[in-house]
């Protein structure tokens, strides 16, 4: 039996176990159980009664929204970042995740009464700069701090208030407590709600940055999509100098935007006319074809997407829909 406060979990799946087990009986890896303390991932909490409003009292003000410039950006947010809202970007290595956050960051910054914090657990500071200084960024107002320790990030947060802190990467930044593993499926889970819960009663907008792997498996992100309340995936092709940012899930707008950008060595440029963009793709379909293949991991889908691409595009709104 396991101890007292402690059971097992799946660090490829998350099934939780009562006692050890050698091979999970939910995703059949082997190895991949291991004791974690119970408290550590418990987030029951009572519920007291004057937490309990009646439907007929509840007021329903506009979502605030903070417009960062970037079109195709704040169109995928469903119109504009969100105070406290929280938003895992998903993206395979190298796809320019770390290159649309500075940017994003950037611009937010520069926006009267917001203070941004840019936490990287992958790079140095000196990286960054030169990321910045590759993508034209001098900015006074932009923070940024280098940390891999959840605590210590946790207490940055605190201490520095700001009203959007983007953590890159999930991945990176783990909890010395927990005995699981850095980039295992705890310590995301504890990295995930310890920035959400302590960032949105706060109005703290948070951007959580998620490695999806090579091929194709949205390993760790996928498994606490639930966690937030938007989910963005960046895509594109590897020799195509085109990126799309797609939502997948979002509680403060569409869940199927679409935003076009272009990755040049100066960084990601909108794409104003994506029907133009999409169009002039057609004569090749190659790259339609070949992102939505790595979407959904099938290719039986391919030609109901080119479809729906072409026929969804809606100029007037300057929107696209899957
Ligand atoms: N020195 C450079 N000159 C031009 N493009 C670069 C340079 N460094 C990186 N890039 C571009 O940025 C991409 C990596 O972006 P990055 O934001 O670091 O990705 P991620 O954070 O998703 O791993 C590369 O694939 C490349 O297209
Ligand atoms: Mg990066
Ligand atoms: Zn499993």
């Amino acid at each position: 039996m396991a101890k007292r406060g402690y059971l097992y979990e799946c660090q490829a799946c998350g099934q939780k176990y009562p006692k050890w087990e050698g091979r999970c009986t939910s995703c059949n890896e082997w190895n991949t159980i291991v004791e974690i303390k119970e408290e550590k991932w418990s987030s029951t909490k009572p519920i007291h009664s004057d937490q309990v409003s009646k439907l007929s009292d509840i007021g329903v003000s506009d979502t605030p929204r903070t417009l960062s410039g970037s079109k195709e950006m704040d169109r995928v947010l469903g119109g504009g970042l969100v105070k406290g809202a929280s938003v895992l970007i998903g993206g395979e290595p190298g796809i320019g995740k770390s290159t649309l956050l500075l940017e994003f960051a950037d611009r937010i910054s520069l926006i009267k009464g917001q203070k941004v914090l840019y936490v990287t657990g992958e790079e140095s500071l000196e990286q960054i700069k030169i990321r910045a200084g590759r993508l034209g960024i001098d900015n006074n107002e932009l923070l940024l701090a280098s940390d891999t320790s959840l605590s210590r990030v946790m207490s940055t947060i605190e201490s520095i208030k700001p009203t959007l802190v983007i953590i890159d990467s999930i991945q990176a930044v783990y909890d010395e407590e927990l005995s699981s593993p850095m980039g295992s499926f705890s310590q995301l889970r504890q990295t995930v709600s310890s920035v959400v819960e302590y960032c949105k009663p706060r109005d703290i907008s948070s951007f959580l940055i998620g490695h999806v792997t090579k091929d194709g498996m949205i390993a760790g992100p996928k498994l606490i999509e639930h966690m937030v309340d938007a989910v963005i995936y960046f895509e594109g092709e590897e020799n195509i100098n085109y990126r799309i940012l797609r939502t997948i899930k979002n509680r403060f707008g569409p869940s199927n935007e679409l935003g076009i950008f272009e990755m040049s060595s100066e960084g990601l440029k909108d794409v104003d006319n994506p029907s133009s963009f999409f169009i002039s793709e057609r004569s090749s379909g190659r790259l339609c074809c070949r992102w939505y293949h790595k979407w959904e991991q099938t290719t039986s889908y391919r030609s109901t997407v080119f479809a729906l691409y072409f026929v969804s595009w809606d100029a007037k709104k300057n929107s696209c829909w899957l």
